[in-house]
């Protein structure tokens, strides 16, 4: 049986669950010797740094070296897109902010050391949140527009129009590997630093930044990560470069590790948003126009903030039709973490506006929301707002209806009917959610991916592509490829850690397109070998080498075959090469930002929930009930895998729209810095009942094996679950209302709230 689509588990499924799987800071072991860093940091949101006396603190037994500007060697900087973010601020710019970091002989030394450190601030006044922010003109991008049709003109002249806003908040990603990063010497004296980052060659250039070496001189190795969420495409980069400066400086290895409390108070977080809206609609709820405003809080630096406005900006129209629609999105800058990217990047966001302007339409015309729904989805034919045609947007419709006859919808909906009519205290709440996801990065360059595949003379197989591994798989599913296509056990192929020195200049592990990208590039080695193997086998076997099958360890022509392990051998004294690159860009995609047109996604991809709640009109608490999803995965080449993403996903986006909630004081502290303040989603908020479908015949003609990506979108099938706490609100009313304004994230207080309102 083919090694592609058979459902195995996670390649390091066992070292996950024994504790035998490695993380960066599991490599300290090997580094005796090796010094701890310790942040110096911030104790106000915004200021002016006067000075920093280090005396009494490299004073103390086991401090090694206090790392300040003075010590950097190339550029204090480590910004990403911009150069915003330097390594050692002398504008404080958000209370936590690092300012300097203390090398100890142990952890305890830098704290002590850390606590010793004299830092003479000047305050300044700090702008906290983006009304602040607006009124301010605090900006870290221009505006960014997409337009399509005419909206101002169907909505001045329209006889429905609603307006209204919303304010959705942000998230933190709580891998569970906080932030590390190991820094050695390589054999030749350079540096090798270990960091849990999904963007290797990004970290390796921001080191090469800080250090003034060229990036040949430094190599970024990432074992595994214990999660990142995007939480690692870019914030891992700094402390990578910290721990490499100090290397450099002291010459012993240093080792960086963030506890919980000052992952959170340091490092961005998903993108809190703020929608100004206005929509015109017919009485039948048909969308006419919509002029929406998208703000998001970047925090100090722009890091990827404008990447990720503009997928809000993609993802704002949901699964459905806008004749005309403006969109206009701008970050704007505050005194906080830089936030970044984080599972959906953006997508989320705008898709929750697009939800949310569906039901306020369907309860504006007092008609079910899923018919609503169902009569704007996107057909077959029809552009996206930005002009991208929508090729298979007949799976909407699919994945609704599927969901709807697997999650029995309709009689479910008259049960809940009958359960609100006799339960005046509780009330149950019942919804349906299409979601759609762009796959791609929309910055198009980022498109490509690189694979070194080598075979030995035994047969045995090292596979080196430039993906990371973060729990989602990525290297299960190389693995299922690289052995499909050579035609050996999964056991003969083994997977390097992703480093520089094998595959370089590589894009993040990112925009759910890992496998895509990099599967492609390790195919492509794998069939470049192939063919070698194929032309010497035929030779010996004396038969057309097209005639040959790769499968079992063997290559066979009818009766007669060899072990691919004797055709390698044999490979390698008639001098045939057994190594080879792959690369892989994706085709076709292009996206020009003045006109806000192009086709910046190689596809789309597609998904529906059901989900059902039961809320407590006293409290405002509620359980969810039973969710059932159908999610297209096209050809699924690993379906353990895929399910594990789907669950994930779902609960991640459940945790961002119900229980996790960010609070930051009045002086700009972030006020939830740990599990006991930041509620995360555990068991007991998960369904009772979860069934997940992958949509089945749903084959992918133009990407590796037939697959689609799962990353991020099944994140936002979570939408569901916002949209049935909005229905049980909605019950508590006597007879219908026009509009149910639900705060987000949905806490027990927020559904309390708006259940008041209703009544
Ligand atoms: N799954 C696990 N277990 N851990 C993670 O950190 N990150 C998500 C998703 N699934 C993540 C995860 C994010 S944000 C992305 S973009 C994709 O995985 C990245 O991997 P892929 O492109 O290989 O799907
Ligand atoms: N997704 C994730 N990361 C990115 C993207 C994207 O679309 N663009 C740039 N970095
Ligand atoms: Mo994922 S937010 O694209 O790392």
């Amino acid at each position: 049986m083919s090694a592609v689509g058979r459902a195995i588990p996670h390649e390091s499924a066992e070292g996950h669950v024994t504790g035998e799987a490695r993380y960066t800071d599991d490599l300290l072991d090997r580094h005796a010797g090796a010094l701890h860093a310790w942040p110096v940091v911030s104790t106000l949101a915004h200021a002016e740094l006067i000075a920093i006396d280090a005396r009494a603190a490299e004073a103390l037994p086991g401090v090694v070296k206090v790392l300040t500007a003075a010590d950097v060697p190339g550029e204090n900087e480590a910004g990403p897109v911009r150069h915003d973010e330097p390594l050692f601020p002398s504008e404080i710019m958000f209370h936590g902010q690092p300012i300097a970091w203390v090398l100890g002989e142990t952890l305890d030394a830098a704290r002590r050391g850390a606590a010793a450190v004299v830092v003479e601030l000047r305050e300044l006044v700090a702008v906290l949140t983006m009304r602040e922010a607006l009124t301010a003109e605090r900006f870290s991008t221009d505006p960014l527009v997409i337009r399509h049709g005419d909206p101002e003109a169907v909505i001045a002249s329209a006889s429905h129009v609603l307006e209204g806003e919303l304010e959705i908040g942000g998230q933190e990603h709580f891998y569970l590997e906080t932030h590390a990063a190991l820094a050695c010497w390589d054999e030749a004296g350079l540096p090798l630093v270990h960091s849990s980052t999904q963007h290797p060659s990004e970290t390796q250039l921001i080191i090469a930044r800080v250090l003034g070496r060229p990036r040949s001189e430094v190599t970024c190795q990432s074992l595994r990560m214990g999660g990142a969420f995007g939480g690692k495409e870019t914030q891992a980069n700094g402390f990578a470069a910290l721990a490499a400066l100090g290397l450099q400086i002291t010459g012993r290895p240093v080792r960086v590790r963030l506890d919980r409390q000052h992952d959170m108070a340091m490092t961005g977080k998903r993108h809190p948003f703020w929608a100004r809206y206005r929509v015109a609609h017919d009485e039948q709820g048909q969308l006419l126009a919509c002029e929406l405003e998208l703000f998001a809080d970047g925090g100090y630096s722009l890091d990827l903030s404008k990447a990720i406005m503009f997928r809000a900006l993609f993802h704002c129209d949901g699964c459905y039709r806008w004749p005309n629609l403006r969109v206009v999105g701008r970050v704007l800058q505050t005194h906080k973490t830089s936030q970044t990217a984080f599972r959906g990047f953006g997508g989320p966001q705008g898709a929750l506006v697009g939800e949310e302007l569906l039901d306020r339409v369907a309860r504006a015309c007092a008609l079910p929301v899923e018919q609503v729904r169902a009569r704007n989805f996107y057909r077959a034919g029809d552009l996206t707002h930005y002009g991208q045609p929508l090729r298979d947007a007949e799976r909407i419709e699919r994945v609704f209806e599927r969901v709807r006859m697997r999650g029995d919808f309709d009689r479910r909906q008259a049960e809940v009917a009958e359960f609100n009519a006799t339960h005046p205290h509780e009330k149950r709440g019942l919804a349906i959610v299409p979601i759609k996801f762009g796959i791609s990065f929309t910055t198009a360059f980022l498109n490509q991916a690189g694979a070194l595949v080598l075979i030995y003379g035994d047969g045995s197989v090292q596979v080196n592509h430039g993906g990371t591994e973060m729990g989602q798989g990525l290297h299960t599913k190389i693995q299922q490829i690289a052995a499909d296509t050579l035609g050996v056990p999964l056991d003969a192929i083994r997977l390097m850690p992703t480093r520089t020195d094998k595959v370089p200049n590589t894009s993040a592990t990112a925009a759910s397109s890992g496998a895509d990208l990099n599967g492609a590039a390790v195919e492509l080695a794998c069939l470049s070998l192939r063919e070698r193997l194929a032309e010497l086998a035929g030779r010996l076997l004396g038969v057309e080498p097209s005639a040959l099958r790769f499968a079992e360890g063997r290559v066979e022509a009818g009766e007669r075959s060899l072990r691919f392990a004797e055709l390698a051998a044999r490979a390698h004294v008639e001098r045939i090469s057994l190594f080879a690159t792959g690369y892989y860009a994706t085709p076709g995609i292009h996206f020009d930002e003045p006109s806000g047109r192009g086709k910046p996604f190689h596809y789309f991809t597609f998904g529906a929930a059901i989900s059902e709640v039961e809320v407590d009109g006293f409290t405002g608490q509620y359980r969810l009930r039973r969710v059932d999803i159908v999610h297209d995965v096209g050809d699924s080449i690993s379906p353990l895998v895929d399910r594990g993403q789907i669950e994930g996903g779902f609960i991640q986006g459940l945790g961002w729209l119900t229980c996790e909630e960010l609070v930051w004081d009045a002086k700009g502290r972030l006020a939830t810095r740990g599990a006991s303040t930041y509620k995360l989603p555990s068991i007991g908020e998960c369904p009772d009942e979860f069934d997940v479908e992958l949509l089945p015949m749903a084959h992918e003609p133009t990407v590796v094996r037939g697959s689609k990506a799962v990353g991020e979108p099944p994140f936002l099938l979570a939408l569901s679950v916002r949209e049935a706490l909005r229905a049980a609100v909605a019950a508590f009313a006597q007879g219908p209302v026009s509009r149910v304004e639900l705060g987000c994230p949905s806490t027990a207080e927020a559904v309390y709230w708006a259940i008041e309102r209703v009544r």
